[in-house]
């Protein structure tokens, strides 16, 4: 009898694991035309499981022309919150579009034409742990590439893919509104200086850097549970003890690879007043900008003695060269005259500098969270980025070489650099958590991202010149002040890395790896240069 169960249990078991085969050996996902798409019938049954939050979705130009009047307004477009609420809109409309597909698909703003590009073709508007199971257990069962986004910012399009079925968790809890409830509660928690970026979404799945960084750690620092629908369709409540593999996977082993985040809890500490300084200093050429970033490099730890957050964003004009430099300084338990002080030594020897003029500066002082509280973001452009972390060595050692690295790259064409100075202090301090955490973070003084921007009238070959700008050229510039094997921020970063694994990931890759393949053993998570993408196309839509 005992016997007999037990080979039952064991036929069982080898049917699962052939039926999990067959799946995890298909070539390629379902797609409208393939025999296994589900039929319309079968479209409905899931729209009624989901109590009929089942939508198509179109890019977000489409959705602008059904509104009352037939356009969005300029305010609605650069807006991340109203387009938070659009099921196909990216912060970034360069994501919705179809570049790489045969023919390109594009939907632009006020364009004559428009196909669905890179935006999925129907989207669980997810309101309850259910939906999302449901719409999991329907990608696993009919072999559909399912994508997830909570607000749409994401630098690397992984929130989006053509012929897709989308999750959407549109009631995650943006960064403004954490920082809204902490006045109120009188605390603070590590996130972003943005409006809507999920703290449990893509944020603290890529380590999640914050002003507060240096303070208090980055995001995946400060993470102690989370819940989770992976693919089985299961929920999991994940902490240190019950799923310690998960939990370090969740803590910076990439965004979106892992399931469906429900629910993400995170260290508080007791609210403090800060001050947030804005000084804005404007550059006459390249060369003049090169010497203001030297000397920016040899300042950098003049702010350690409080722990600040720092972000320099460097502006080139494109017709003239001349660059506006914005600082924007985050000084925990600092009033505005001592931030002034502190900012003073390089501030002087800036305005010392031939061709370096001051624009404006502000210093305010008050609740930590009214300073990183922000209404809303200003976005819908054409964005891509790649980037390094930057070891506080070089800063250290050789200052000028920075210089020097932000003048080719201006040179070579970046309309944006932007230095977040978001690791150093508590994030080297905390090199012994064990964690997914890319081991450069723990020893990098500046996240360095180039900013590669074009407008709707740029042609597809600019657009594709754009696009690879960064590995062809500025990557190898980079590398000189970040060293040939550095690695980079997987949130904020080039998805054509071709050595994602080793430049996103580090050491981490092959435990990732194993993680995935226990968790998500048909790869039903996959984003572009995510762990387990290097066994698909750029869809995700076949296997490579
Ligand atoms: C899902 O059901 C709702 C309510 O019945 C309906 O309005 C909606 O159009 C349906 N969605 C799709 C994709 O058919
Ligand atoms: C599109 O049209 C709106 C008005 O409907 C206008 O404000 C906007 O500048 C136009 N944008 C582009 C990219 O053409
Ligand atoms: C801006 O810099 C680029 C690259 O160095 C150069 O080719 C161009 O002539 C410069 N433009 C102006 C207006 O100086
Ligand atoms: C700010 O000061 C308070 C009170 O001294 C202290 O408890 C807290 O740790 C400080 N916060 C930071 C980020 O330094
Ligand atoms: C910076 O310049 C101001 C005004 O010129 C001066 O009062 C201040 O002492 C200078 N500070 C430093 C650190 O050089
Ligand atoms: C850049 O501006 C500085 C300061 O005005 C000037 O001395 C220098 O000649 C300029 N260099 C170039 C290449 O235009
Ligand atoms: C924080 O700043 C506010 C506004 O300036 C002030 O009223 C309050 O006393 C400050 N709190 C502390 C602990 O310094």
């Amino acid at each position: 009898m005992k016997f007999l169960a037990c080979s039952h249990v064991f036929l069982l078991f080898a049917l699962l694991a052939r039926s999990q085969e067959a799946a995890s050996k298909a070539t390629c996902r379902n797609v409208p035309g393939s025999p296994g798409y589900p039929s319309a019938a079968e479209w409905d049954a899931l729209n009624a499981t989901v109590s009929g939050r089942l939508v198509t979705v179109v890019p977000s130009a489409k959705f602008c022309t059904t509104l009352p009047g037939g356009a969005c307004t300029d305010d609605q477009w650069e807006s991340a919150v109203f387009r938070s609420a659009i099921p196909g809109a990216m912060n970034q409309v360069n994501w919705e579009q179809g570049y790489d597909l045969s023919p390109p698909s594009l939907c632009l703003r006020n364009g004559t034409t428009c196909g669905q590009g890179d935006v999925p073709l129907y989207a669980v508007e997810a309101e309850t742990v259910a939906d999302i199971q449901a719409a999991v257990k329907f990608s696993s069962t009919h072999n559909l590439r399912v994508v997830v986004k909570s607000s749409g910012h994401d630098y690397l399009g992984r929130s989006t893919a053509p012929s897709s079925l989308l999750i959407h968790t549109r009631n995650g809890v943006y960064a403004q509104t954490v920082y809204e409830q902490g006045k109120v509660n009188g605390k603070i928690a590590v996130g972003p200086a943005a409006a809507t970026v999920c703290l449990g979404g893509g944020w603290v799945q890529g380590a999640g850097h914050s002003a507060l960084s240096p303070a208090l750690g980055l995001g995946a620092d400060n993470a102690l549970e989370f819940e989770i629908v992976v693919a089985s369709g299961e929920l999991l409540n994940v902490n240190q003890k019950s799923h310690p593999d998960l939990f370090y996977a969740l803590r910076g082993g990439g965004a979106g690879s892992w399931g469906v985040m429900v629910s993400a809890t995170f260290r508080t500490y007791p609210t403090f007043n800060a001050t947030s300084s804005s000084i804005f200093l404007a550059t006459e050429n390249n060369t003049v900008s090169a010497s203001l970033a030297t000397l920016h490099a040899q300042h950098v730890f003049d702010w350690d003695s409080v722990k600040a957050g720092h972000y320099m964003y460097v502006i080139r004009d494109t017709s003239t060269n001349a660059s506006v430099f914005f600082l924007n300084t985050y000084m925990p338990n600092t009033t505005a005259s001592q931030s002034m002080v502190l900012l003073a030594p390089f501030l002087n020897a800036s305005l010392a500098l031939p061709g370096v003029s001051l624009l404006s500066q502000d210093f305010a002082y008050g609740d930590i969270n009214d300073a990183l509280f922000e209404d809303d973001d200003r976005i819908g452009l054409n964005v891509v980025l790649g980037s390094r972390l930057i070891p506080a060595a070089t800063y250290r050692d050789s200052p000028s070489t920075v210089g020097e690295v932000y003048k080719k790259v201006l040179e070579s064409g970046a309309t944006e650099i932007l230095g977040i100075m978001v690791a150093g202090g508590k994030v080297a301090e905390n090199a012994h958590i064990s964690s997914a955490v890319h081991p450069a973070w723990r020893t990098a003084k500046m996240h360095l991202v180039s900013v590669g921007t074009w407008d709707d009238s740029a042609s597809l070959a600019e657009i594709d010149q754009i696009r690879h700008l960064f590995q062809k050229v500025q990557l190898p510039i980079m590398e000189e002040i970040a060293g040939s094997n550095a690695g980079a921020y997987s949130n904020e970063a080039d998805v054509l890395e071709p050595n994602f694994r080793t430049t996103f990931f580090g050491p981490n890759y092959d435990k990732l790896s194993a993680i995935k393949s226990k968790y998500d053993p048909s790869d039903l998570f996959i984003v572009g240069a995510g762990v387990g993408s290097e066994r698909w196309d750029e869809w995700g839509l076949c296997r490579v």
